[in-house]
């Protein structure tokens, strides 16, 4: 039995400062770079013929590489960057599944200094678009199955210059061929020591209001991503390691390469999709000992039956842990019933860059809370005026900032970065409470945030995506509970004029969105109805349409126009 990292959570996080962590960081005269932390320092030790990486594809075949390949792979990636003469700064996206070169090239890239950026491979036209126009990207890493998606809106994006295609080797003009830059590449590479301030990686993510936003974290993020996957995740040097969550989202990124790089811990990558009993096989094969994954994941494999588990070998589970969508009791129960384990649940966001409040291998589990905060965090709920509310009152989230992976920035947008702030205190947009005994608990987003599937979708993007079809004139977008997913996508929509309404249509118009943004961001439910609420501005009150649905009190309607 491996001892818990950490070993008494009241002491430490009395005693701790964030700067006891960075001995345990390789500093590069003074400064650093995240993919030394995760990848060269255990490639220049003992670690080097450790595998990092164990990748199974979804065709069943499988890879490993070694902590000293995956250093020599980034270097290469790196040096092809630096002959396209890109640097510091430039925003380079990689728009691929989980395949070796996502993981190759987003350390290639943080090498080099230039800002990594992952995009979802479900993402449509319309998604890649938005944040590819919005950030400047001078680079896309793509392959063949996907590019397609990407050649819709190329035009629309003046400032792409590369193509970088990972899978063929005959390119067409104006498009780099990975494999033979690679295979001409230097595996010697000098990386960028960078200021802890400076930008390591971006992600864009949604809010209530307007397009998704380009959260910029920074290289000193690898502090926090490190000590948090150590204590938290309890990631031991001899873990096989599997977070469940794609590098498109924060999770994919801050647990499934870096943190538990970091701590010289073998990760597992699946390319495919969730499928109960393959992932009970993964397990089993790779032995896999610390996991991280999702309420809604665990409530699918709920789903598939207590049977199903029982004819795999699980044995080598030691260490569970949940993120990004409330985890209830019964799904606690269910794993300790099935795993003989608990699932650890924790807090956090795109822009917190770590985990915030979490639940530890030392502390006893209060069923449905999130748990403390991690040391060095001073969180806190609190009411309009920033006052902190007593135990037991319901409030907005709150944490003192700043903290080492805190977002550096929202990407040319001033405005909307200091809008997260109130004071000392940085806004999370949930609601919460506190009990007596310092355990958070969790009540529900405090705007119109939806969470499917543990997906963060705003509603914006869905309603510009619904009015972009013909025959839809206005759409108002809200999250529906569900018991698998957390929440579906729910679009009321009002139809022009000359368009009857029928299953037909409702079907047409969830695969436009579909098509245009991600099948998880297309609405799984479509009503159809003569008007919609407004208030005397315009707005669609979306509040009002989930009160409505869910046969709740409307609340404050002063403002309504009509309905
Ligand atoms: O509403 C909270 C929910 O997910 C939001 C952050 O989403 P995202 O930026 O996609 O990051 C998810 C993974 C880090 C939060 O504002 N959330 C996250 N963790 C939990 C949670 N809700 C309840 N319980 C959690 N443990």
């Amino acid at each position: 039995m491996l001892k818990p990292n950490l070993e008494n959570y009241e002491e430490t996080y009395k005693k701790f400062r964030w700067s006891d962590v960075y001995g345990e960081l390789e500093w590069l005269d003074g400064r650093l770079n995240i993919a030394h932390e995760a990848i060269d320092r255990h490639a220049d030790s003992w670690r080097k013929n450790k595998v990092a990486l164990y990748l199974e594809r979804e065709n069943e075949t499988s890879e490993k590489y070694t902590f000293l390949e995956m250093k020599h792979l980034s270097n290469k990636f790196a040096n092809v960057l630096k002959a396209l003469g890109i640097k510091k700064g430039d925003r380079i996206f990689i728009f691929l599944p989980r395949i070796p070169e996502l993981y190759i090239s987003f350390s290639g890239i943080l090498k080099t200094g230039a800002i990594a950026a992952t995009l979802f491979s479900a993402f449509g036209p319309e998604a890649l678009r938005d944040r590819l126009k919005d950030s400047g990207a001078r680079a896309v890493i793509t392959n063949s199955e996907l590019k397609a998606r990407l050649y819709e809106v190329k035009d629309e994006l003046p400032e792409l210059e590369y193509v970088i295609r990972a899978d063929e080797k005959e390119v067409k003009e104006g498009e780099v061929s990975y494999a033979e830059e690679m295979k001409k590449a230097s595996r010697n590479f000098v990386v960028e020591k960078m200021a802890p301030e400076d930008s390591s990686f971006t992600l864009y993510t949604s809010g209530t209001t307007g397009k998704p936003k380009g959260v910029v974290h920074t290289h000193a993020a690898i502090v926090q991503q490190h000590i948090t996957a150590k204590w938290v995740l309890d990631v031991h040097e001899e873990d096989i390691f599997w977070c469940t969550a794609d590098p498109g989202w924060v999770t994919g990124i801050a647990y499934g390469i870096l943190g538990s790089w970091s701590n010289g811990a073998s990760s597992l990558v699946y390319e495919g999709k969730f499928d109960a009993s393959k992932w009970y096989s993964l397990i089993e094969k790779y032995s896999v000992s610390a996991w991280y994954t999702a309420p809604t994941a665990v409530r699918m494999l709920m789903k598939a039956g207590e049977e199903l588990p029982k004819k795999y070998d699980l044995s080598s589970l030691r260490y569970i842990c949940s993120v990004g969508e409330p985890l209830n009791p019964e799904a606690v129960r269910w794993s300790l019933k099935v795993f003989g384990l608990p699932i650890y649940d924790n807090w956090w966001q795109t822009e917190t860059g770590g985990i915030l409040i979490s639940n530890y291998p030392c502390m006893p589990i209060k069923l449905g809370s999130m748990g403390k905060p991690f040391p060095g965090i001073a969180a806190a709920v609190i009411d309009e005026k920033g006052n902190e509310l007593p135990p037991g009152r319901e409030g907005e989230l709150a944490i003192v900032h700043p903290w080492p992976a805190m977002m550096e920035s929202i990407w040319k947008n001033e405005e909307k970065y200091k809008s997260y702030f109130k004071g000392r205190w940085f806004l999370t947009g949930d609601r919460a409470y506190v009990d007596s005994d310092g355990y958070f608990w969790f009540v529900g987003r405090a705007d119109d945030v939806i969470k499917t599937s543990g997906h963060r979708i705003g509603p914006f993007e869905v309603e510009s995506a619904l009015i972009e079809h013909p025959a839809v004139a206005e759409a108002g977008v809200i999250g529906k509970p569900d018991p698998v997913r957390g929440e579906i996508i729910k679009a009321f929509i009002t139809l022009y004029e000359g368009y009857a309404p029928s299953e037909e249509l409702k079907e047409n118009i969830k695969n436009f969105v579909k098509k245009r943004l991600a099948a998880h961001a297309a609405p799984r439910e479509i009503e159809i109805v003569d008007t919609l609420p407004k208030t005397r501005s315009g707005k669609i009150m979306r509040r009002v349409l989930k009160a409505k649905e869910l046969g709740l009190p409307i609340g404050d309607i002063s403002t309504l126009e009509e309905y």
